[in-house]
Order: structure tokens, then C-alpha cells, then sequence
């Protein structure tokens, strides 16, 4: 017999977890996002920290992928990506960036809007030096510890 939850148009969903009480927020949206970061990190702390990177060409063409959040420094979300790749390519034509976390469990997204940057080189050495070795070895073969930050407009 078939599942019948296999046939997308047959899903439904309420998604009662989600609504927000706007009378009863944190002011700050950073602090807002950290608390729903620590309650998804609780609940599925393998995936919590990953989202969708949106950039825009030089060609006007849309991308995205997911990347990792891997710190947020001084109210921009860093994340870690190669020189080479195509949205490094798109970042260094286009700094306007869209971020887009969604947590399934929590039944929630957040979507960011910002300008990209490349972190310091101090900070990116910080944070190489922190993770493992293994991985160092495989960020120098992958070419993966360059760095980028978000700063952002809200
Ligand atoms: C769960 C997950 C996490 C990922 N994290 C990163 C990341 O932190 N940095 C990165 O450059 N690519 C990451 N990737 C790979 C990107 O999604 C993408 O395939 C790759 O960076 C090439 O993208 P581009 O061709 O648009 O540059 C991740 C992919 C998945 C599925």
C-alpha cells in the first residue's frame, strides 16, 4: 500500500509551534536569534547551525547553497567557504547576501539580509587554530579556511 504522505499535495501540517508573541519579544534581533540558535542547538544540534547562502551574479543570476554558521562576531554571522568556489566568485562581484536559517523542529526561519566581508586575518587564524587538527589538514587540501563575514542591515 502507498503512503499517502508521499504524495506532497496530501501533507498537512499545523504549524502550531510557530507563532510568535509579539507583545512578549526580546528587543534585541540578535539576541532574539541567538535564543532560538540555542533551543534548535538542543534539539538537533548536528543541523542547527547550517542555512541557506543566497547571492546574486554580476548577471543578475540567483544562488543558493547551505553553508555553516561557524560564529557570530561582533553582530555578523561568520561562515567558512573557499576562494575559488562560484559564490565566492558571486560575493566578490555582489556583497548583498540573504541568509536563510530554518529549524523544522522549532517550526521557525529566520531570514537575514546583509552586505559580506572578508574577516580579518587575525580572526580567521583564531578560529583555524581552533579546530581540530584533522581538520586544519583538510581545510589546507580543500582549500576551506578562507573566511567571510556577514555584517548586517536590520
Ligand atoms: C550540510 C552542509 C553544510 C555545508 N557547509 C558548507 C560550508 O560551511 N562552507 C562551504 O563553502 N560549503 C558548504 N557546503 C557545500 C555547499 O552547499 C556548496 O555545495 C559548495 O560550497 C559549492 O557551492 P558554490 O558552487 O555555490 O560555491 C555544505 C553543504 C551541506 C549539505
Amino acid at each position: 500500500m502507498s503512503n499517502p504522505k508521499k504524495n506532497i499535495k496530501n501533507i498537512r501540517i499545523d504549524y502550531s509551534k510557530s507563532s510568535i508573541d509579539f507583545n512578549n519579544i526580546i528587543d534585541s534581533p540578535f539576541e532574539l536569534f541567538q535564543s532560538w540558535l540555542d533551543l534548535a542547538l538542543e534539539i538537533d544540534p548536528d543541523n542547527a547551525n547550517a542555512f541557506v547562502l543566497s547571492t546574486v551574479s554580476l548577471k543578475n543570476e540567483p544562488s543558493s547553497r547551505v553553508v555553516l554558521l561557524r560564529g557570530i562576531l561582533e553582530k555578523s554571522f561568520v561562515f567558512y567557504t573557499n576562494y575559488s568556489s562560484a559564490k565566492a566568485k558571486d560575493l566578490d562581484e555582489n556583497n548583498n547576501v540573504s541568509l536563510n536559517f530554518f529549524w523544522p523542529y522549532l517550526e521557525k526561519q529566520v531570514r537575514v539580509k546583509g552586505i559580506v566581508s572578508k574577516l580579518s586575518h587575525s580572526d580567521s587564524d583564531a578560529y583555524f587554530k581552533s579546530r581540530p587538527f584533522s581538520s586544519q589538514i583538510g581545510a589546507h587540501s580543500s582549500e576551506q579556511s578562507s573566511s567571510l563575514t556577514f555584517k548586517l542591515f536590520i
